[in-house]
């Protein structure tokens, strides 16, 4: 037992919607094909929340609810909510405001956390220092993000890629080293052209103009992202078990974000980690952006023993990346 106090993973919970968007449905509103969405991200197909009235905080409900039953835990135990999104239920409030009301967790506080597709390595850092500090006993770190809202379906270089969903994970005080470890966490706002939604901010707001011109839909130079993409989630993740003194054989998991298989495997391939290490369920749910990180610890749980050394590694918008070294704790 050590004094110092760690954030432990003590609880997932996951949800996402039940309207599944194949590659073939695809084929009918934009000119693609089924082979080359596979080929060229791994895709097969995505999950779609329907519905009017329906937002980000109607996914991060029930994935919260399920974390909390797992736990056998009230939601008036939650001491903080960080929810990891771009796609906000509204610009304000927070979501994370809505998600506590919703959930009855009255004696927490909360915020969002916006760094795209690295959203739930950002929260997860964020909200394991609140467990350090000593102050707070129960965070709920939250990656989820209802892409339909901000894809365009005439766009095939992007109404391809994207999928809705949520993921949740509960960190509690752990004194025997289990839990957050080490995060290398980086930006670039230089790349924020790259990727983008043009419009709906203080520098732009909504007009009949910029609805006309679709600048509330995401803007993706493809190539120039995925060029960084493969570079520095690879290298962070391996500068990341280079100074925890790991080898590939020390290492139970690869998380990875997931956003196209291609630079999944240049991440596992630099770190020397063989694929049935590597979780991947891009093939199902496409890029939910924050959410494919808890998705995955959430599919994969009973496989994950006491003791795993765990790597979570993400790139997206912003530029933001980052990597993050867990043990897993039960
Ligand atoms: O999660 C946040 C971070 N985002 C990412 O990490 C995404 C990174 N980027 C990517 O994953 C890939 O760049 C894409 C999947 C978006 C695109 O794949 P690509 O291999 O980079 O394709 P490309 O843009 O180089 O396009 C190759 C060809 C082009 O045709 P020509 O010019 O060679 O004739 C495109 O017009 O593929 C064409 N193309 C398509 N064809 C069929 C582009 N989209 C499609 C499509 N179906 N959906």
């Amino acid at each position: 037992m050590s004094s110092k106090i760690s954030a432990a993973i003590t609880a997932i919970g996951g949800y996402v919607p039940d309207y599944v968007l194949s590659n073939a449905e695809l084929e009918k509103l934009v000119d693609t094909n089924d082979e080359w969405i596979r080929t060229r991200t791994g895709i097969s197909e995505r999950r779609i929340l329907k519905g009017a009235g329906l937002g980000t905080s109607d996914m991060i409900v029930p994935a919260v609810e399920r974390l909390l039953k797992k736990r056998g835990i009230g939601a008036e135990e939650i001491d903080c909510i960080i929810v990891g999104t771009v796609t906000p239920d509204m610009v304000f409030p927070s979501t994370a405001n809505i998600v506590c009301h919703k959930l009855g967790a009255v004696n927490a506080w909360g915020f969002d956390l916006a760094a795209a597709c690295s959203g739930f390595l950002y929260s997860l850092t964020t909200g394991a220092s609140l467990i350090e500090s000593g102050r707070y006993k129960k965070v709920v770190v939250v990656g989820a993000d209802k892409m339909s809202a901000i894809v365009d379906y005439s766009d095939r270089t992007t109404c391809i890629i994207f999928g809705d969903g949520a993921g949740a994970v509960l960190l509690e005080p752990n004194n025997n080293g289990y839990g957050v470890l080490d995060s290398i966490l980086r930006s670039d706002g230089g790349g924020g052209h790259h990727l983008h939604m043009k419009a709906g901010g203080s520098l732009k707001p909504a007009s009949i103009e910029s609805v006309t011109n679709k600048e509330h839909f995401i803007y993706q130079e493809g190539q120039a992202v995925f060029k960084h993409a493969v570079r520095d989630m690879a290298d962070v993740s391996f500068e990341l078990i280079q100074r925890n003194n790991l080898g590939a054989d020390d290492i139970a998991w690869l998380v990875p974000h997931q956003a196209n298989k291609r630079i999944i495997d240049a991440t596992a391939n630099r770190i020397g980690l063989p694929a049935e290490k590597v979780m991947l369920n891009i093939q199902r749910y496409g890029n939910t952006t924050a959410g494919t990180i808890p998705l995955c610890l959430w599919d994969w749980e009973d496989k994950l023993n006491k003791g795993d050394n765990i790597v979570l590694a993400a790139f997206g918008g912003g530029f933001t990346w980052g990597a993050t070294l867990i043990k897993w704790g039960y």
